[in-house]
């Protein structure tokens, strides 16, 4: 397999960088990637700027009919915020490193903080269809890495470390926002496996032994790549079917988009209520 050179990387990421500083005035602290069915917490945004996704030179472009495919500048509970409307997955055939690469242009252009989302299946049996889990912890699954290939030293370590990948400090400000709204919001484990298949009834018995709540088929790769960089990352899961191996029903995506409407809310509540604070 072609593992693209520091070389090839930067350039790639600095020609997306010069057209997004080209298209937009804005330098957003915040980047904030919307999951399937999430999108609505865009309409919250005081958008300056949009972005397709298929102008910016060398970004992947979303094939799932329910993401949009643009970058929203503008400000989101009075701060700087740039949203993914849209995100890529494994499943669709994008290499780990495509996965990474928004994540890469937008660090670069100046962001530090990764707020990310998911739909995702719920094994833990305290779960419940519609409800919002924030990520404490993820096991990866995938079989890949984004950071396998050549190591930029400029961007960080060849081996980073990820004993806090979703950093306490905004893990404690959400516990508190979700509480001082009267928000029930779980904390667990997120389990990402590439999909596009769901699990069987023996893979959820063996996610859920070896110590995941959710899973899901996205965000893992995006927060390695934010890790590795040294941003902060935020993540909250949304329950949108529940995975429990002895009374599992077939899912839907019509049924996970609907559970992701109801939990939607909530989740821009703790989002917009976590950024207030920040
Ligand atoms: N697995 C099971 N259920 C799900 C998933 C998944 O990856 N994503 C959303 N609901």
């Amino acid at each position: 397999m072609h593992r693209e050179s520091v070389e090839e990387f930067r350039k790639k990421r600095d020609e997306a960088l010069t057209f997004l500083q080209k298209e937009t005035d804005e330098r957003p602290d915040y980047l904030v990637i919307l999951g399937t069915g999430l999108g609505d917490l865009a309409d919250e945004i005081d958008v300056e700027d949009s972005i397709s996704y298929s102008d910016i030179p060398h970004f992947p472009v979303s094939t799932v009919e329910s993401h949009a495919g643009r970058l929203l500048f503008g400000t989101l509970s009075g701060k700087n915020v740039v949203a993914m409307q849209g995100r890529f997955h494994y499943y669709e055939g994008y290499s780990m490193q495509e996965i990474a690469f928004p994540i890469r242009v937008i660090k670069e252009l100046s962001a530090n903080t990764l707020i990310v989302s998911n739909a995702c299946g719920g094994m833990n049996p305290n779960f419940g269809r519609g409800e919002i889990m924030l990520i404490n912890d993820h096991i990866n699954m995938l079989g890949d890495n984004p950071l396998i290939g050549p190591n930029d030293d400029e961007l960080g370590p060849r081996f980073p470390d990820m004993s806090d990948p979703y950093t306490e400090r905004l893990r404690d400000i959400a516990e508190q926002v979700a509480l001082d709204k009267g928000i029930k919001m779980h904390e667990g484990v997120y389990l990402a496996l590439s999909g596009p298949t769901l699990e069987t009834k023996a893979e959820y018995r063996f996610l859920r032994n070896i110590g995941a709540d959710v899973v899901g088929m996205s965000t893992v790769p995006e927060v390695i790549a934010a890790v590795h960089m040294s941003m902060e990352v935020l993540g909250i899961s949304v329950i949108t079917d529940e995975c429990f191996p002895d009374a599992l029903e077939p899912v839907n995506i019509e049924e996970v988009l609907e559970a992701a409407g109801i939990a939607e809310p909530q989740m821009t509540q703790v989002i917009t209520g976590v950024l207030k604070r920040l």
